[in-house]
């Protein structure tokens, strides 16, 4: 082998080696950005965002009930004995001066969050609801809540709305105490709408959907 031939092949092997990493490189460049549908701001896969949100709100509606309604004298006109604020925690509080009870609480917080003007929703839905701004609308929501029921476990997806994609997830909202039951159970509105839907401890009677808008479709 001549000293030409040895630096052609040198070149050649060097050739053949730089385009295998620019090649490696740009798999990594098109993988990335290929991804940009799963992942939201920051990279933080989207179903973690949505488990984050879910997390946070349901916290916040749990240290409501557990911290401010528990301690009302009067539940929606029953009195509660361990009670020890002179309030009332009825959906009229407007009316009668007294404070929200906790779905009231969680749907003026989505309102509010709505009005920020954000692309990025949340609402409480069910099947058998009592206030009709928490009938499940779209095909995705009556599937996401059919499949929750069933199976007692979140649903997440993908899906288009207009030219905004978005990631869902639906968190089941489960009957985890007697109020829950006795509540929704008695309540005048479920009377009429669904007389046969009587709830039982640990069903789920709803869920909390959250829609994360990503990247224009
Ligand atoms: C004292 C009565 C009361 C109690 C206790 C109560 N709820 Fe409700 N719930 C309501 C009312 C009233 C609404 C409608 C609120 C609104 O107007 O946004 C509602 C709304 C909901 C919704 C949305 C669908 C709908 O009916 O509009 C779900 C799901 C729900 N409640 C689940 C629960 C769960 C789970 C518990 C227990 C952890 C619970 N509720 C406790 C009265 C009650």
């Amino acid at each position: 082998m001549t000293l030409v031939q040895r630096w052609t092949q040198l070149i050649r092997t060097r050739t053949v080696a730089f385009f295998a990493i620019i090649c490696a490189v740009a798999v990594v460049a098109v993988s990335c950005a290929g991804g940009g549908d799963a992942t939201a701001s920051a990279g933080i896969a989207p179903e973690m965002v949505a488990d984050y949100i879910h997390t946070v709100m349901a916290a916040d509606r749990t240290a409501y009930t557990k911290h401010v309604v528990n301690r009302v004298k009067t539940l929606e006109g029953k009195e509660n004995a361990e009670g020890v604020l002179n309030v009332e925690s009825t959906e009229g509080w407007q009316q009668t001066d007294g404070i929200p009870l906790p779905a009231q609480m969680f749907r003026l917080g989505a309102e509010v969050a709505s009005e920020s003007g954000s692309a990025f929703t949340y609402n409480l839905i069910s099947p058998w609801y009592l206030n009709d701004s928490h009938a499940p609308k779209s095909e995705f929501e009556k599937t996401a809540m059919d499949a929750t029921i069933e199976t007692g476990e979140s649903y997440k997806d993908y899906q288009e709305v207009g030219d905004q994609k978005y990631f869902s997830a639906l968190y089941p909202d489960k009957a985890v105490a007697e109020a829950c039951v006795t509540c929704h159970n008695t309540h005048p509105i479920h009377l009429e709408r669904y007389p046969d839907k009587v709830f039982v401890m640990g069903e789920v009677m709803g869920g909390i959907m959250i829609n994360i808008p990503l990247e224009a479709a």
